[in-house]
């Protein structure tokens, strides 16, 4: 049940056996370029082991020679060069626990959100399972443009995280948004994604997600849009800070399931039920995120219905289980029972029935908004209902920042 983390560090040169935080630093061709010199010793100092990977452009700005002596270490630049056959960016994804790059150009966040990988810098970005941090440099009207904009939001989305870029003086002469954060700024948000990784060690987390489908007969189904996109955060939330987690996951839409997720992928409510309660001893958290069919078809059709000689059709439904329901009744004491509740009605009221009737001791309540929201969206308004204490109302965030803010009550459900 284990996610996979960052490996130990091996190869490429890389020492290993010493417990110091390891960092890939991505340099790119932008002027900042020389201020991720600074980034890099202030890293050092800071006690991390720092590897370097440079785009050729970057090279132009400064030397590999000047992070090579500031890292102590080998800098990665060609990925065609004479150490080709090492496999860099597979031994450099692996190795590296936090990848930042700074500063990030335009450029590269366009090939990190198209998924490229022609240069050594992005095709180590598509090796890499671990967080991304991105330190946006560009001239004002640069980061502005619909494409940045649209690029930055497509990565964010798949977890990245941004600091900066900040209003000062740019290279151009001009004054406005878009000089790199300061380097110190730079190792303060590293130094908080290192820390904010943590608090679960030791604790086994059940997450469901996405729909359950009900056949009706062999090519028709009831079931519903849920992307499975808020349960595949909080499992990956939880793993990153330490738990050990299993997803149990209805059809997910989309490119599917992130690689490193254990998983156990079913369709029916049932199965799901079956697969949640064989796991659900060993849990000491378990998260109901799942839109789960509440009727399925008494009797689904071996044969595919005909619509011949039929002027309409009653299809007889019964209650599937109540997965949410069930581990509520037979949690065990310690256990942390968390459920959603998506509603069209009074949000706090519906959510505290909720927390009553299935016995939970946290209900995650969205409302059903415009567009469809929450399916499928990447971020909406949330209200945290816990059975003991006050509610609390997230602003619009991105589904990660909801996960992190499920996960906070939770530990401080788990420490009592
Ligand atoms: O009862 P309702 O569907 O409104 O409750 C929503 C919560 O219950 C969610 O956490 C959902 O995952 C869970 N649930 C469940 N099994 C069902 C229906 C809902 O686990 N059959």
């Amino acid at each position: 049940m284990l996610v996979r983390k960052a490996s130990p560090a091996r190869a490429v040169g890389v020492s290993s056996g010493n417990d110091r935080r390891r960092i890939l630093l991505g340099v790119t061709g932008g002027i900042a370029a020389y201020r991720a010199c600074e980034l890099a010793r202030l890293l050092v100092k800071s006690g991390k082991e720092v590897r370097v990977v440079m785009t050729e452009a970057a090279t132009k700005f400064v030397a590999p020679l000047t992070f090579a002596t500031l890292t102590g270490a080998p800098v990665a630049v060609d990925g065609f060069g004479p150490s080709a056959w090492k496999m860099e960016h597979i031994e450099l994804g692996r190795w590296a626990e936090l990848f930042v790059i700074a500063p990030a150009t335009a450029d590269v966040l366009a090939k990190l959100a198209g998924g490229e990988a022609d240069e050594l810098l992005s095709t180590t970005h598509l090796a890499f399972e671990g967080e991304l941090l991105l330190a946006p440099a560009m001239n004002t009207a640069m980061w502005r443009h619909p494409a940045v904009v649209e690029n930055c939001r497509r990565l964010s989305e798949r977890g990245a995280r941004f600091v900066g870029p900040r209003e000062g003086e740019l290279a151009c002469g001009e004054t406005g948004v878009g000089p790199m954060a300061e380097p110190s700024d730079i190792l303060e948000e590293i130094e908080s994604m290192l820390t904010a990784a943590s608090g679960f060690e030791g604790r086994r987390v059940l997450v469901t997600a996405g729909p359950t489908v009900e056949y009706i007969d062999p090519v028709r189904y009831l079931s519903n849009p849920s992307t499975g996109l808020m349960g595949i955060e909080l499992a990956r939330e939880a793993a990153r800070r330490g738990a050990e987690v299993c997803l149990v996951h209805g059809p997910l839409a989309g490119s599917g399931l992130p690689g490193g997720i254990p998983a156990e992928p079913v369709v029916s409510a049932q199965q799901m039920y079956e697969a949640v309660m064989r796991r659900i001893p060993k849990a000491d958290v378990f998260i109901g995120a799942a839109a789960v069919s509440d009727f399925r078809p008494v009797r689904p059709s071996a044969e595919k219905l005909k619509k011949e000689g039929k002027r309409g059709l009653t299809l007889e439904l019964e209650r599937s289980p109540d997965i949410l329901q069930a581990v509520g009744r037979a949690r065990r004491p310690g256990q942390v029972v968390v459920g959603f509740a998506l509603e069209t009605g009074e949000l706090l009221t519906e959510a505290r029935k909720k927390l009553a009737s299935k016995r939970a001791d946290l209900i995650v309540a969205n409302a059903v908004g415009a567009e469809g929201a929450p399916f499928g969206s990447s971020s909406h308004s949330i209200l945290l209902v816990p059975a003991r204490g006050e509610p609390a109302r997230l602003p619009p965030q991105s589904k990660r920042r909801v996960a992190g803010a499920v996960l906070d009550r939770v530990k401080s459900l788990l420490d009592g």
